[in-house]
């Protein structure tokens, strides 16, 4: 399954007004008609390969959602401004008012916030559990709930949803199950798991950059459709657009995401690895030691590995920051938010990323404020990295002498 779906991706082949290698950037907002009767048809959606609006659609949008599509094996995707443009938009292009959602407890803070605070000027509730038994789930789906929602593998915690038990669950319901793959991009396939759709910042592996926010929607042609609709679809009024230029310098990138992620998963195995040796609670899905192993290991697309995640517990904030701060300045990477860059990224995401979550609800679902959620870079030689996170450990007595001698 993976080499196919690697090939598909990076064979998708649009070339450049002059035959170049890349497609060229459609830099404009508007389209021109020959005749009047095609622009009313385009409106009402009806004309292939025409353009009207950059809003709605533009060549280069459109280039990078099908290479997105083809990444997860769907029929279609539409491309958005941010990941909150997304999974905003397929919110409330799933939901009315009134309805209901059963979501993942563990979920990027931005999520949610939006389902627990904002949402609830439209009367739509959340229910958050541990998706990673089913039977929670399924306890508080009612008549009013209109979707399942988790990632694939959650931030901060990297906990891992069974996305077939879970696609199985909402097809008895005939609930859509949405699920962001933000973290876990072609290592897992939730939509070949069965999922409805996915979601993804694409601001993360995807890009790999660091110099852009975009987000994607992958799913079925009828889905994309419905989320462009000049009437009624979430992402054409709510306006969450991505511009052209973007796009074509996404898709670039994304080329080398197969890569990209190997190396990224293999460095993250070496430190997570090494780390639980010397007796740190760390926490990645490749680890035997981690709840999610067995789940991850029987969904994942092999080749490329458990992701570039791993989280470290150093129990207190201070020691959190301290470590963080000393670990920047002997440059093993950067104190900052996000993931997915070239180089190593560390927060701590009890006061950062997932504060928007109320303290108590984070002690519940075990984010300790020691906890330091770490995106593993390209490092070409991990060793040194590791040798280097080490001594800031040794530096600030983090390593036990038991742990040291071991
Ligand atoms: C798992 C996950 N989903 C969605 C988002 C939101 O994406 P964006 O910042 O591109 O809007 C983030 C951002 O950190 C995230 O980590």
């Amino acid at each position: 399954m993976d080499n196919n779906m690697v090939k598909n991706f990076q064979d998708v082949q649009h070339f450049g007004e002059f035959g170049g290698v890349n497609p060229s950037i459609s830099d404009s907002s508007t389209y021109t008609f020959l005749n009047a009767k095609t622009m009313y048809d385009t409106f009402e959606g009806n004309t292939e390969g025409c353009y009207l609006y950059s809003r709605h659609s533009s060549p280069s949008n459109l280039h990078l959602a099908e290479a997105l599509a083809t990444l997860e094996g769907t029929e279609n995707a539409n491309v958005y401004a941010s990941g909150m443009g997304a999974i905003s938009s397929v919110i409330l292009q799933l939901c009315d008012a009134g309805d209901h959602i059963v979501s993942s407890r563990t979920i990027y803070g931005g999520t949610y916030a939006l389902m627990k605070n904002f949402l609830k000027k439209f009367n739509i509730n959340t229910s958050f559990v541990d998706t990673t038994c089913i039977d929670m789930v399924e306890n508080e789906i009612t008549t009013k709930t209109k979707m399942i929602y988790c990632e694939a593998v959650s931030n901060p915690l990297l906990e891992v949803s069974d996305i077939k038990a879970l696609a199985q669950l909402a097809k008895k319901y005939n609930i859509p199950l949405v699920v962001d793959n933000t973290f876990s991009p072609l290592s897992i396939s939730p939509a070949k798991l069965g999922a409805f759709a996915v979601i993804h910042s694409l601001t993360k592996f995807i890009n790999g950059t660091s110099d852009c926010v975009a987000g994607v929607v992958c799913g079925t042609t009828d889905f994309c459709a419905s989320l462009k609709d000049v009437n009624s679809g979430a992402g054409m009024l709510l306006g969450s657009t991505l511009d052209s230029l973007r796009a074509s310098s996404i898709l670039k990138n994304m080329r080398t995401l197969p890569i990209r992620i190997k190396k990224h998963s293999e460095n993250a195995l070496y430190i997570a690895q090494k780390l639980e040796a010397d007796g740190i609670k760390v926490s990645y899905p490749g680890l035997k030691s981690h709840s999610g192993f067995n789940t991850y290991s029987k969904q994942m697309n092999s080749n490329y590995g458990y992701g570039g995640l791993i989280t470290v517990n150093v129990e207190t904030l201070e020691n959190a920051n301290n470590l963080m701060e000393l670990m920047q300045a002997k440059k093993i990477g950067y104190l900052a938010v996000s993931l997915g860059f070239y180089k190593t990224l560390f927060s701590a995401p009890g006061t950062s990323t997932s504060s928007e979550i109320p303290v108590e609800e984070q002690i519940t679902m075990g984010l300790s404020e020691g906890l330091i959620r770490i995106s593993i870079g390209l490092d070409e030689n991990i060793k040194k990295t590791y040798d280097l996170i080490n001594t800031c450990m040794r530096e600030l007595k983090l390593l036990t002498q038991k742990t040291v001698m071991v």
